[in-house]
């Protein structure tokens, strides 16, 4: 069967595409592909470089996606694609159990230059998903304990395991149960939703963590408290820093381990290496990926040496975990992000962001909130100064109407309405004063 681009399954969206799409290989194959692949755009790429994407069809696009906060140095960076070039030409796979490689050795090299000095141990996977199933086992096999305490809103992967984890869309668990036992879920101090200063949701959502450690899971139960350092998926929060600092305090207090996860907030997103930087706390674990390589799969359990000798030898693992290009990929992606001071890069443009974003909202009051760290920004969407929830149609609007004008941007969030910012660490100010130009022109033509 044929499909024309006008008769595309799985979106109502049609791409503004500069000629129709005609190539064999797409009308043959793009309705095989998998339509759990929710669409948000319809482009063809060719090529990608720093903050680009090029189409099949001559189109260049402002990339302020990074893949959902995966190219942090920019598309093939030179170093990187350079690093990769070299070591698939010495090996490709190297199986950790059988071969020690010079790559994972370098790259745990780069880790210890980042990491706290606590977090000694690393442990390496491919996807975010599956450093969270690592890390809870760790947590489970460490304490003894069953139980784990995550956040509403929080997005931790999509496999069996994670599921239960994630609370951020019901679409991400419905139909898939039972889930996994043993998770639980306290209240994300989400100040903005709550309609509480910070330091109140701080307090509210401290208070009833207690109160779930008293009603639900007894400390003795309970192995680990998870948190994304700042939320991705669930909306672009950043926790207040005394709700941090009161989990550490209750962590200790009970024995029980934090998990800080950092798959989207890490590797220079925020400003700094890891996110948890800015609270001054220091986690138990930690899981990364996305950023870490540029878009090689790899991801990643960290914590004390102490900790990971816990785990029995070879109750944990996998074939493909810390593949030999990945981490060469790792080790250039993390010497780029130094080198090239990208994280004082993304302090500054994230600045010069946020301002721009505070200043659309004083035009456009459909802007509810404008929030974030470093170059990972989220500005929440209301409709008629207080409904989150019907703001969805308008944000998908204003992403579509942005792709027209040749900037890609992505939503997130329960109902979807907030747009998050997630350009690349070494983005240039003539790009972000794009961007906001862009955006600027997609609320300006979807808000009459
Ligand atoms: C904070 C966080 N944790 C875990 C994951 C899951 O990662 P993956 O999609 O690589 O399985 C994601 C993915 O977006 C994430 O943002």
């Amino acid at each position: 069967m044929k499909f024309t681009n006008y008769q595309l399954p799985i979106t109502n969206y049609q791409l503004p595409r500069k000629k129709p799409m005609t190539s064999e290989l797409y009308t043959e194959n793009f309705p095989h592909m998998s339509p759990v692949w929710g669409r948000i755009f319809n482009f063809v790429a060719e090529r990608a470089e720093g903050s680009y994407i090029y189409t099949d069809d001559g189109r260049k696009l402002l990339d302020f996606t990074c893949g959902i906060g995966v190219t942090n140095t920019g598309h093939c960076h030179p170093k990187v694609v350079e690093a990769i070039r070299e070591q698939a030409g010495l090996f490709l796979h190297a199986q950790a159990n059988l071969v020690i490689h010079k790559p994972m050795l370098g790259l745990i090299e780069q880790l210890r230059m980042v990491m706290p000095e606590s977090i000694d141990g690393f442990f390496f996977s491919n996807s975010g998903a599956e450093a969270l199933e690592g890390a809870v086992k760790l947590a489970r096999v460490a304490t003894g304990r069953q139980n784990i305490i995550v956040f509403s809103g929080s997005f931790h992967g999509r496999t069996q395991g994670t599921m239960a984890l994630t609370t951020s869309k019901t679409i991400y668990r419905a139909g898939f149960g039972p889930l996994p036992s043993g998770v639980f879920v306290a209240p994300f101090p989400y100040a903005f939703r709550l309609g509480m200063t910070e330091e109140q949701a701080s307090a509210y959502a401290l208070n009833e963590l207690e109160y779930l450690l008293a009603s639900q899971t007894a400390p003795k139960e309970t192995a680990a408290i998870l948190i994304e350092s700042v939320m991705g998926e669930g909306g672009y929060i950043v926790p207040p820093t005394s709700f941090m600092k009161g989990l550490r305090e209750i962590c200790d207090k009970h024995g029980i381990l934090l998990i800080f996860d950092e798959v989207q907030s890490g590797f220079g997103r925020t400003g700094k290496w890891m996110a948890f930087e800015h609270f001054g706390v220091v986690p138990d674990i930690i899981t990364a990926a996305k950023g870490m390589a540029s878009g090689m799969p790899l991801s990643g359990v960290f914590s004390s040496l102490d900790l990971m000798k816990k785990w029995d030898v070879g109750s944990h693992g996998g074939t493909y975990g810390g593949n030999a290009v990945a981490c060469a990929s790792g080790v250039a992606t993390i010497k780029a992000i130094r080198e090239e001071k990208m994280l004082e890069n993304a302090n500054e443009r994230g600045l010069q962001l946020m301002t721009g974003l505070h200043k659309l909202q004083e035009e456009y009051p459909q802007i509810g909130d404008v929030r974030g760290k470093g170059l990972m920004i989220g500005t929440e969407f209301i409709v008629d100064g207080k409904h989150p929830e019907k703001a969805k149609p308008l944000v998908k609007e204003i992403v579509h109407a942005a792709e027209e004008r040749n900037l890609l941007l992505l939503s997130c969030g329960t109902y979807d309405n907030t747009i998050r910012w997630i350009p690349p660490l070494n983005v240039t100010s003539q790009q972000i004063s794009d961007g906001l130009k862009a955006f600027e022109g997609a609320l300006k033509a979807t808000i009459k």
